[in-house]
């Protein structure tokens, strides 16, 4: 077992640039890949190989990861990759998927005898820059030597929660707290865009709330995003939608009655049918009014 696993990284996108770059600062060697090429070109100078499609970017490497937008990406993407795998290659997927696109993931996992770690993150573009995410995991012990350094080198703490991937602990943990910060990205932007529309100054709420048990950083970090109108994404409109579309069928499988996350999801797909879907999660405020 190596110290230093040559690490194959799907999707260089918010998330997968930070992490990339973080695996490169630890001294893994690392392949990137991405659909959109030019965006993973900068990985390059700081040492990253670029490969030309997914099955150029896995072949040979220890650990296969994955951070793309959703489980029908990478579904698409580890089968372009399928010819360059090799069995016994232990596959890290941390993209968001939920519960149960899953099952197909597994599926191909078993087909290409692939070690499959359900491995999502907690923790958004600042984060992943600074290598402090938080890493839900579930997969066999064997393959948690191997991900040791590439886990290190992206999170500040790796949280264990299940031995095998197709059970979905992460995955489950992982809507759980989604379920959390998109309901109050939702309330966020509901309640300043209320202070707006009563003529009450935003910031005469945030002093009401200053120090009490209800004020948050979160709320303060996506306040200053609606005050200051600086949309550039941390953590986009289309993947909360994504996600809060994961939690509802998550829950009506599971049997639990939800109000929140449909009522933010109906949030969600105004802004961005507004057209703030590339936008950070905070431009939900504008679903409040008619642009
Ligand atoms: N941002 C956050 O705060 C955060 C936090 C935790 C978890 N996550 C999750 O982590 C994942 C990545 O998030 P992100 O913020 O990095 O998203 P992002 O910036 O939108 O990146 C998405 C990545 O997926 C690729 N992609 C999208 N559609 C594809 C397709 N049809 N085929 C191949 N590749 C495709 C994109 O390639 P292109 O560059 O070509 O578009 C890009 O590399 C998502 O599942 C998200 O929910 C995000």
């Amino acid at each position: 077992m190596t110290d230093t696993p040559s690490v194959a990284l799907l999707g260089t996108g918010i998330m997968g640039t930070g992490m990339a770059r973080n695996i490169l600062a630890a001294g893994l060697p690392l392949t990137v890949w991405n659909r959109t090429a030019d965006k993973a070109r900068p990985l390059v100078d700081a040492g990253a190989r670029l490969a030309e499609d997914p099955a150029d970017a896995v072949r040979g490497a220890d650990v296969v990861v994955t951070m793309l937008g959703d489980g029908a990406h990478v579904l698409d993407v580890m089968g372009a990759a399928a010819e360059g795998l090799h069995a016994g290659q232990v596959w890290a997927q941390m993209t968001t998927v939920g519960v149960a696109p899953l099952d197909a993931l597994v599926a191909f996992a078993g087909t290409h005898r692939l070690v499959l770690v359900d491995a999502p993150v907690v923790g958004t573009k600042k984060p992943a820059e600074d290598g402090q995410l938080q890493i839900l995991g579930a997969g066999p012990v064997s393959a948690r030597a191997v991900l040791a350094p590439v886990f290190e080198a992206v999170g500040s703490r790796t949280v264990w929660v299940g031995e095998k991937a197709e059970e979905a602990a992460a995955s489950r943990l992982k809507l759980v707290a989604n379920s959390w910060v998109l309901a109050v990205t939702a309330a966020t932007g509901e309640t300043l865009a209320l202070a707006k529309g009563l003529g009450v100054d935003p910031q005469a709420f945030l002093d009401t709330i200053e120090g009490g048990s209800l004020d948050l950083p979160y709320l303060r970090m996506k306040a200053g995003a609606i005050l200051t109108g600086d949309m550039s994404a941390s953590f986009s409109v289309a993947n909360g939608a994504k996600d809060l579309d994961l939690i509802t069928e998550a829950a009506t499988a599971s049997g639990v009655r939800l109000d929140l996350a449909p009522a933010a999801l109906d949030r969600f797909r105004r802004a961005a049918d507004q057209g703030h879907a590339e936008d950070d999660i905070a431009a939900v405020y504008y679903a409040s009014f008619d642009e």
